[in-house]
């Protein structure tokens, strides 16, 4: 697969970000990074310098995303692309760049809510990834350190966003997801890739007036379920509260939980990915989420309550 684009980091706004960094140190075991000027904290989850920071902000919510074209010819053509359709690119600051380690850079809008930068020349760490909960690394090597899902709240801005993702930025859409979640009421989730990973970016759509935060989830993948069942074990423990509990996705297969950060945004750490081919054919409508587990808490307290008729 010819790989242009992936995932390349995420900045983080942040009303409490001391309680956010021993989140991310504790249960979902990053690297600590640099420090930085602009970041209350910096993280690695590979050999990269940053992949994710912490800036000090009144609300709780993703700053921006990046994207990491992988050579200077791939960056040209995806600024190209988002130049046919007028998209109004930004040059980053130097101190924008700086915080970010990158050699350039261009920031945008996009429909969902949370601007995106295109850049290239992502830095790497004087000193190797070592964290004693993935002593494997995590998957990032051809893919980026992982995925971002976003949520919208109109019919309108899920479209355009779909648009923005395949036209704008040359992501392939994986397969999408439409399941009732009420009377009347549909949740609608696109999936995109742009390397073998089966999503670098997914947008959801869940039907509301005012979307209260933009950011559902980031996800890390390790290398083994081991260590996603650890990490569970983490969070347990430091009563971290869960989203949902352990499962296996429908789409793509992966085996992971989802644990609320300080932030009330969410992170999925799972393992057992699909990846996707060139001859990727297999774009079509799932009906579920899962295939099993993946339960808010209140259902699996319920399911474990005396009251639960036996089995
Ligand atoms: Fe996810």
């Amino acid at each position: 697969m010819n790989v242009e684009l992936e995932t390349a980091y995420i900045g983080i706004d942040c009303t409490a970000p001391a309680a956010m960094a021993g989140y991310l140190q504790d249960v979902v075991g990053l690297m600590p990074g640099e420090p930085r000027d602009g970041a209350a904290s910096t993280w690695r989850v590979d050999g990269k310098a940053m992949r994710l920071w912490l800036q000090t902000a009144e609300r709780d919510d993703a700053a921006c995303i990046g994207f990491a074209a992988s050579s200077t010819d791939a960056y040209q053509r995806a600024l190209a692309r988002l130049q046919q359709l007028d998209v109004e690119c930004t040059p980053l600051t130097t101190a924008q760049k700086t915080l970010r380690g990158v050699q350039d850079g261009v920031a945008m809008d996009t429909p969902w809510g949370v601007p995106l930068e295109l850049v290239h020349g992502l830095a790497d760490a004087a000193t190797p990834f070592a964290s004693a909960s993935y002593p494997e690394g995590l998957v990032t090597q051809g893919q980026g350190f992982g995925h971002f899902v976003f949520i919208v709240g109109t019919a309108e801005d899920y479209e355009a966003s779909r648009r923005f993702a395949i036209d704008g930025l040359g992501l392939k859409l994986t397969d999408f997801l439409k399941m009732p979640i009420g009377p009347g009421m549909e949740m609608n989730v696109s999936f995109f890739h742009c390397n073998p990973r089966h999503h670098s970016l997914a947008i959801g759509f869940v039907p509301m007036p005012a979307v209260p935060q933009r950011l559902h989830h980031i996800n890390f993948e390790v290398a083994r379920v081991a260590e996603v069942g650890m990490a569970y074990e983490r969070a347990l423990q430091a009563a971290t509260p869960l989203a949902n509990t352990l499962g296996q996705h429908a789409n793509d297969g992966m085996v992971s939980f989802y644990s609320i950060s300080p932030g009330g945004w969410a992170v999925e750490i799972g393992a057992t990915g699909r990846t996707v081919t060139d001859d990727w054919a297999d774009v079509r409508e799932y009906d579920r989420i899962s295939d099993w587990g993946h339960q808010p808490p209140a259902v699996l307290k319920q399911l474990l309550s005396a009251d639960a008729p036996a089995q």
